[in-house]
């Protein structure tokens, strides 16, 4: 069977943006949940301004508290020279860069001009790959940005290929907004074609209008194999109006197992985690496969399989 990689970014995408501010004991169970489900990647956390972010502010206290975890391979976001510099002393083996593909939201979420933003993850990208460290770069909004509409493909192609240049070992694609359907993924990906390498394309899709697993699927027939996913469905981007949760990583899975394709990740460990995240949070959660899930295992979602 072929592989597909997941990203978990429940920890950060999905935290980011919840009222409650957690304790770094709930981040890390969290995390060794999600380990325990066989995710090998997450983005762990954010080094980013504890003003603008606060429920980030003890990123370094979460990357330390996850280092014995076996076989993870963390990786956090950090906008700029400053996060990076955080990151590196708290022991970050990989970061990932955070552009936009419009002026404004570049704007409302970092508080760069496009060029600007352009510039500093460039910046980024370089310094921290002459750390040693590996690096991912998001290009955010690439479909349609909240405040500017549609998006031009030929700015995204071109802003993914700075960053590739630059020394990203993966570029992400991000509907950051959830906006996206599936016909406009395969476009957009047919344009990156000859200009990013389908191993070092990643897509980070959001659920807002329902499309999260189509545009995964068309993602998929289009070649890409590495994918952003939040567990739960947990997620959204505080500076981004309208943005609702992720692309539940149980629902990539169910439908890339069902598929065909190997994940490496198992139901039962991932409604561990949706359990564990419910009670910390006070509310159901879970993506459009778990009442399916929890039906089937009995009503409880950590029942065994049968
Ligand atoms: N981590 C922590 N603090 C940081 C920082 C970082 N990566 N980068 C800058 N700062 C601090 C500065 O030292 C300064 O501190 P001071 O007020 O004590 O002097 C303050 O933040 C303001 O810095 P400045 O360079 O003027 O930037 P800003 O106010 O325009 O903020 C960012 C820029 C990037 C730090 C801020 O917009 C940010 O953290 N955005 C993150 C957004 C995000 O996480 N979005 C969701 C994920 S995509
Ligand atoms: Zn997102």
């Amino acid at each position: 069977m072929e592989r597909i990689h997941i990203t978990d970014v429940a920890p950060r995408d999905g935290l980011q943006n919840q009222r409650a501010l957690l304790s770094t004991e709930v981040k890390v169970e969290l995390i060794r949940r999600l380990a325990a489900a066989g995710l090998r990647r997450v983005e762990a956390t954010s080094f980013v301004s504890p003003k603008a972010v606060p429920q980030m502010a003890d990123a370094a206290e979460v990357l330390a508290g996850i280092a014995e975890l076996s076989g993870l391979q963390p990786s956090v976001l950090v906008p700029n020279m400053k996060g990076l510099a955080r990151a590196q002393a708290a022991g970050a083996r990989e970061v990932a860069v955070v552009l936009s593909a419009t002026d404004t939201m570049n704007r409302r979420n970092i508080g760069m001009s496009l060029d600007e933003a352009t510039r500093v993850s460039e910046e980024t990208l370089q310094a921290a790959l002459g750390a040693g460290l590996a690096a991912r770069a998001y290009v955010a909004v690439a479909f349609e940005c909240p405040f500017e509409g549609r998006v031009d493909r030929a700015r995204v192609v071109d802003l993914a290929q700075r960053m590739a240049l630059a020394g990203a070992r993966e570029v992400v694609i991000a509907d950051t907004i959830g906006a996206a359907a599936p016909a406009q993924v395969s476009r957009l990906l047919a344009d990156l074609r000859d200009t990013l390498p389908r191993e070092r394309t990643a897509v980070h899709f959001h659920d807002t209008r329902g499309f999260g697993c189509a545009n995964a699927w068309a993602a998929l027939e289009a070649g890409v194999r590495r994918f952003d996913a939040s567990t739960g469905g947990l997620g959204g981007c505080p500076f981004a109006p309208g943005a609702a949760g992720n692309l539940a990583t149980e629902d990539l899975v169910l439908m890339a197992q069902q598929s065909g394709f190997e994940t490496g990740v198992h139901l039962d460990g991932l409604a561990q985690a949706i359990d564990f995240m419910s009670q910390q949070l006070g509310r159901p959660l879970g993506g459009r496969c778990m009442s399916w899930y929890r039906q089937r295992s009995g009503g409880s979602a950590a029942a065994p399989r049968s």
